[in-house]
């Protein structure tokens, strides 16, 4: 596959170095460097370091910059990563599949799979549904077992690993369920602030204050004392990702983070994603049929088909393939090799 990349792009990367978010906007015009200081002393003053990261929502929250501007900023800056990585194939692999087979219910589910997850980047991985994407993040934390093949996370072949080490190594991921898989009998607050009470000794309040900035963060302020069954589904995705969220764990895999949301809580999941990437470098691996927004916002793409993967490289290489399933995967034509009725 020949790679594909738009020359102003590569200028831009060549040109510019890595900044700040608050930077950015100050030579991007979006906010005077005056308003920029203003809301750095501000968010000293708040004695918080999580919020402290934050100097695009504290610019929100003082008027300064709107969500979409601020969200056009961070996908620049995800572009001009993509462009580098682009140029910079080698990018350290923290998760390999090797000759994965999984057979369930008689049929293969994969199919002697082969697959590299880059670190420190953003992942999507696509395809159409039924083809294998959550079989195969469940055997990213060993949730599923092969039948063949192996699954390594860094240099930890997960088959061969004891209980113990298998949960020392689970414990660098966070994980978002296609279902959400929220605990029915807790509330909100307490579903959050599960993995926390899990696998740390923080103290109640501090615990509490992560949750509820967490919940702010996806929209779900004050809403800890509800219900999973008194939530809409859109809410309840959203409050399974502040749980996945909230531990702040290595490595975040999400299946399907913003199906059956609106298309502005959808565009604030997005952003969320890419703040938390821009904050911590964390790997993230996405399923989304979002496409085609789902390029603008992930470094690599990997195209999962019958099991075996058709395509994996920069995200710019996917979206401009000239691969006819791939094609028709992402102009959702009835017409192609994939015939679905
Ligand atoms: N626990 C299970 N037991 C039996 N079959 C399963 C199980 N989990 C998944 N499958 C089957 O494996 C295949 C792939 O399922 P998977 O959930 O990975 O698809 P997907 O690519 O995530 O699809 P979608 O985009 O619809 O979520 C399907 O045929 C599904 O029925
Ligand atoms: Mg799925």
């Amino acid at each position: 596959m020949s790679p594909v990349i738009d020359p102003d792009l590569q200028q831009a990367n060549q040109d510019a170095e890595p900044l700040p978010i608050g930077e950015r906007l100050v030579r991007n015009a979006c906010i005077s460097r005056a308003q920029m200081e203003e809301a750095l002393a501000f968010r000293a003053r708040q004695q918080d370091d999580h919020k402290g990261a934050l100097i695009g929502k504290t610019l929100i929250d003082m008027g300064y910059i709107t969500h979409p501007a601020l969200l056009d900023c961070l996908f620049h800056q995800l572009t001009r990563e993509r462009v580098a990585y682009h140029l910079d194939r080698q990018a350290e692999t923290i998760i390999r599949f090797t000759g994965v087979e999984k057979t369930l219910d008689g049929r293969k589910v994969l199919d002697h799979l082969d697959l590299e997850i880059p670190a420190n980047k953003i992942t999507a991985i696509i395809g159409i549904s039924g083809g294998g994407k959550s079989v195969t993040l469940k055997h990213m934390v060993g949730l599923m077992k092969p039948d063949r093949g192996e699954v390594w996370v860094g240099d930890q072949p997960l088959g061969q690993l004891s209980t113990r080490e298998l949960n020392r190594v689970r414990r660098r991921f966070s994980m978002l369920f296609q279902e959400g898989a929220l605990f029915d009998s807790m509330n909100v607050l307490d579903n959050v602030a599960f993995p926390l009470r899990e696998t740390t000794s923080l103290a109640e309040s501090e615990i509490r204050r992560r949750v509820e900035t967490c919940l702010q963060e996806v929209n779900l302020g004050g809403m800890g004392h509800k219900y999973p069954d008194e939530l809409s589904g859109g809410m309840r995705k959203r409050a399974a990702l502040a749980r996945a969220l909230v531990t702040q764990p290595e490595i975040i895999l999400l299946d399907e983070p913003t199906a059956g949301l609106d298309p502005i809580i959808e565009n604030a999941i997005h952003y969320l994603i890419c703040d938390t990437f821009m904050r911590t470098r964390y790997t993230i691996v996405c399923i989304s049929h979002a496409v085609p927004a789902i390029f603008d916002w992930c470094h690599h793409v990997i195209v999962l088909h019958r099991g075996r993967v058709l395509a994996s490289g920069p995200s710019l290489e996917i979206r401009y393939s000239a691969d006819p399933t791939i094609k028709q995967f992402i102009s959702g034509d009835l017409d192609g090799p994939i015939q679905v009725i």
